[in-house]
């Protein structure tokens, strides 16, 4: 692309195109770059410059076989010319879809009955939120509705998805969150754990906050518990030991429901099918999206284990036919996409790549970084990973935020070409690299990472005087 092409396109988007979770008025006035993604294989993208970026976060943790997959290209042309679209109201469905519903039930956690498709993670949570509602009404439950979701646990940017969300950002100024929606301490130890907690300890008394919370309400009140298996966007954050039972445990005691949010850790990435699979979690409901089809087309799913399902039967049989549906659920294009997805993580045995690669991975950023003056900790699970800075590690104090330390290290790398994405709440660099990525590949990570931390450390001292 010429030069005059690129600033004719940039200045298009800039008058044109408004874009998620960006600063509206700075991207008009072109203090944030427009990156122009023009290709990818691999593990790797390119940019208008024709720059080639190394993608530490596969897209936003979604392109999980990687950039440049003609399997599934074809798979949705040829879905494509035979039959582009047909609806599956009232009982009608396609090939794909039927075909695809089944490879889901076998990979999920034992139990799973039946999946109902949308577009997108946030119209799945929506979609989990009905069916709660209606399973508890359905019950005769009139007041089990409310829903407890945990801080900086991310679910979405609807208005009810984006309810269940524990981040202050995708709250402000829309009047969010909306009532019957409720948010327990997140389970992070590093920063929520009282001096001297074990992990144990610690998960034990995020189940008892939650078990107060539910008592304080009123358990007749409460109808579902959502939470990420391993947190994504609030920072990365696999649970401490004994969570999820510690957590079921008082579910199971107040017959709430578990949703268990699989947007990010579903379809391998942590190096079990689904993150269920490896915390012994046993979900009511499960939300899929990303992974499912590794971005190739949108598509998302909402799998309803057999509990509530029979309780949607019997509510047909009371009320007639659920008024629920999008024009384009289970959409041939997605199923196709997510069936040649699937053939391509099976083929290749990327769950067990996540699992080994990722151990890999978890093992040289240890090594490289628990030591490093800018990081407080050194955090994740397969191939999901986080470094956290903070100004003094044995104080555990927070870098001031006007520093905006995290922003930095996130441009330090992309100087690096490698795109890291500092997370939203706090200074945080994540990682999730697509699940075809290998040991040589993961060490050019740690190299690059490392060269921009100590640029970014260099560059506080010299103008903070922070001493680390
Ligand atoms: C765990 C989780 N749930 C839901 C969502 C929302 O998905 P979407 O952005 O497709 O609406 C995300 C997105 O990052 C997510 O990470």
């Amino acid at each position: 692309m010429s030069n005059q092409n690129i600033e004719q396109l940039q200045s298009t988007d800039r008058n044109t195109v408004f874009h998620p979770s960006t600063h509206a008025s700075d991207h008009a006035h072109g203090k944030v770059p427009v990156n122009i993604i023009q290709s990818g294989k691999g593990i790797y993208i390119r940019n208008q410059a024709g720059t080639e970026l190394l993608d530490g976060f596969a897209g936003l943790y979604c392109v999980n076989v990687g950039y440049g997959r003609t399997e599934i290209a074809d798979a949705i042309y040829e879905q494509a010319k035979k039959l582009a679209y047909y609806h599956t109201y009232v009982g009608h469905s396609n090939e794909a879809i039927i075909e695809l519903s089944q490879r889901i039930i076998e990979w999920a956690p034992d139990g799973m009955r039946k999946v109902y498709y949308g577009l997108s993670g946030s119209d799945a949570n929506e979609t989990q939120i009905k069916l709660v509602r209606y399973y508890q009404n359905i019950l005769g439950n009139k007041d089990k509705k409310k829903i407890i979701s945990r801080d900086r646990g991310y679910h979405g940017s609807s208005i009810a998805a984006g309810s269940l969300t524990g981040l202050n950002l995708f709250h402000q100024a829309f009047d969010l969150p909306i009532d019957g929606i409720l948010h327990t301490l997140a389970p992070h130890h590093y920063w929520n754990a009282e001096a001297g907690m074990s992990e144990k300890e610690f998960s034990q008394y995020c189940a008892d906050e939650l078990e107060n919370m539910i008592l304080a309400e009123g358990p007749e009140t409460v109808g579902a518990f959502i939470g990420e298996p391993v947190m994504g966007t609030g920072g990365l954050i696999p649970p401490p030991e004994g969570y999820w039972d510690a957590v079921q445990k008082v579910l199971n005691k107040y017959d709430v429901l578990l949703i268990a949010d699989e947007v990010v850790c579903g379809f391998g990435r942590i190096g079990t099918p689904f993150g269920s699979h490896l915390y012994g979690m046993c979900p009511d409901l499960i939300t899929v999206a990303k992974g499912l089809t590794s971005a190739y087309l949108p598509l998302s799913g909402v799998i309803v284990g057999d509990k509530v399902w029979r309780v949607i039967e019997r509510g047909s049989e009371e009320l007639g036919p659920m008024g629920h549906g999008w024009t384009y659920s289970g959409h041939p294009l997605g199923a196709a996409a997510g069936l040649a997805n699937l053939n391509i993580l099976e083929k290749e045995n990327l769950t067990e790549n996540a699992r080994d690669t990722g151990a890999y991975f978890q093992q040289k950023f240890h090594e490289y970084f628990d030591d490093h003056p800018l990081v407080g900790e050194v955090r994740g699970v397969g191939l999901m990973g986080a470094l956290e800075f903070v100004a003094d590690k044995t104080k555990k104090q927070r870098f001031d935020v006007s520093w905006k330390v995290g922003p930095k290290v996130s441009a330090a790398c992309l100087e690096q070409k490698l795109i890291a994405r500092a997370m939203p709440n706090g200074d945080i660099l994540g990682f999730a690299p697509p699940l075809t990525i290998t040991k040589t590949e993961v060490d050019d990570i740690v190299q690059r990472t490392k060269i921009a931390l100590d640029a970014v450390a260099d560059q506080l001292s010299k103008e903070y005087s922070w001493k680390g």
